[in-house]
């Protein structure tokens, strides 16, 4: 995965942090295999000018304050926003621990400027990390589409053989914004779909959280602080004693593409008002029949099925305790 003229991977993270977002954000920084040219932001877990503020703390905790960050969509783009979930994040986004405002400030260019800028700049060099509704990378391909011929996506959302978490049909990040992924998942990139197909397959134990617990480092304390709400919140709706990491899922593709199996599908999400809105249907190319008229001259996406969820998690703990 990694272009063959640098040595660390140049990444923008499209995020709605978010407490697994922050875990994310947290575990991209800990890699030297990665580069974090920047955060874009979105709504999604919370509303996006607490997405971008979110952001630059995230980024100030971390100690990387000279990370930019870029504000984005406020809305899907073609229904309105249905509205942030306090119940999973916190009120804050952070778990409910509240931290003060952020010293930085967001780029003067939107999220979507952003990414054309970044990937017409340095063309066949950048990976898109989406982990929140895909608004921003529809706008950005609206605005420029060749960035489909330059750019890389592996992003975290949908749900290709199993049931959704934000309704029965959808996953959270797709169903946010139908229309946008559907456009994203056509658009002809090299694009990878860490969907909880293999998100709800890697689950940090409560033994993993104390063992974070334990770490010195400031991004450790700090999840250490935040994680407790998402994992009751866990606990409450389905009794597992742990957490799903979604979107470090998707950072862990990039670090370690081995620890998955992947298929390649043409995928189509439902756009309609009906109890499947928001779906992510792979036609998965039966030899006895032709792909049906609207997953045809569809490209084929990288679709994550499988995975060796304690390698990630063993993975993820190890870079979270280096310092
Ligand atoms: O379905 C999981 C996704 O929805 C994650 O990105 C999580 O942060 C929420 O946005
Ligand atoms: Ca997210």
């Amino acid at each position: 995965m990694i272009h063959p003229m640098s040595t660390k991977q140049k990444i923008i993270i499209d995020t709605d942090p978010g407490v697994d977002d922050a875990m994310a954000i947290f575990l991209a920084l800990q890699s030297p295999e990665l580069e974090v040219l920047g955060l874009t932001t979105v709504f999604g877990n919370v509303e996006a000018p607490l997405a971008t503020a979110n952001a630059l703390r995230l980024l100030e905790v971390a100690g990387r304050p000279d990370i930019p960050v870029a504000h984005g969509a406020e809305n899907p783009v073609a229904v309105p926003y249905k509205g942030a979930v306090p119940f999973i994040h916190g009120d804050d986004g952070q778990g409910n621990v509240h931290l003060p405002p952020a010293q930085g400030k967001p780029l003067d260019i939107s999220a979507a400027q952003f990414i054309v800028e970044q990937v017409m700049r340095q063309p066949g060099e950048i990976t898109l990390v989406p982990i929140g509704p895909l608004t921003n990378v529809a706008l950005a391909l609206r605005l420029e589409p060749r960035i489909a011929h330059h750019a890389k996506v592996v992003l975290m959302g949908g749900n290709a053989l199993c049931p959704g978490n934000a309704s029965p049909a959808a996953e959270a990040n797709i169903y946010n914004d139908p229309e946008a992924a559907d456009v994203v998942l056509g658009a002809g990139w090299d694009i990878t779909m860490v969907g909880l197909d293999v998100t709800h397959k890697v689950c940090m134990t409560d033994a993993d959280l104390a063992q974070i617990a334990r770490m010195e480092t400031a991004m450790a304390r700090f999840t250490t602080a935040i994680v407790k709400f998402y994992r009751d919140f866990m606990f409450d709706r389905s009794g597992m004693g742990g957490i799903y990491v979604h979107d470090s899922t998707a950072v862990a593709y990039l670090l370690e593409p081995d620890a998955f199996e992947v298929q390649h599908w043409p995928v189509r999400v439902d756009t309609g008002y009906g109890l499947g809105r928001g779906k992510t249907w792979p036609d998965l190319g039966k030899a006895d029949r032709p792909h049906l008229p609207p997953w045809q001259n569809r490209p084929n996406v990288r679709v994550c099925v499988g995975v060796k969820g304690e390698r990630v998690v063993a993975m993820s703990l190890e870079r979270m305790a280096a310092s």
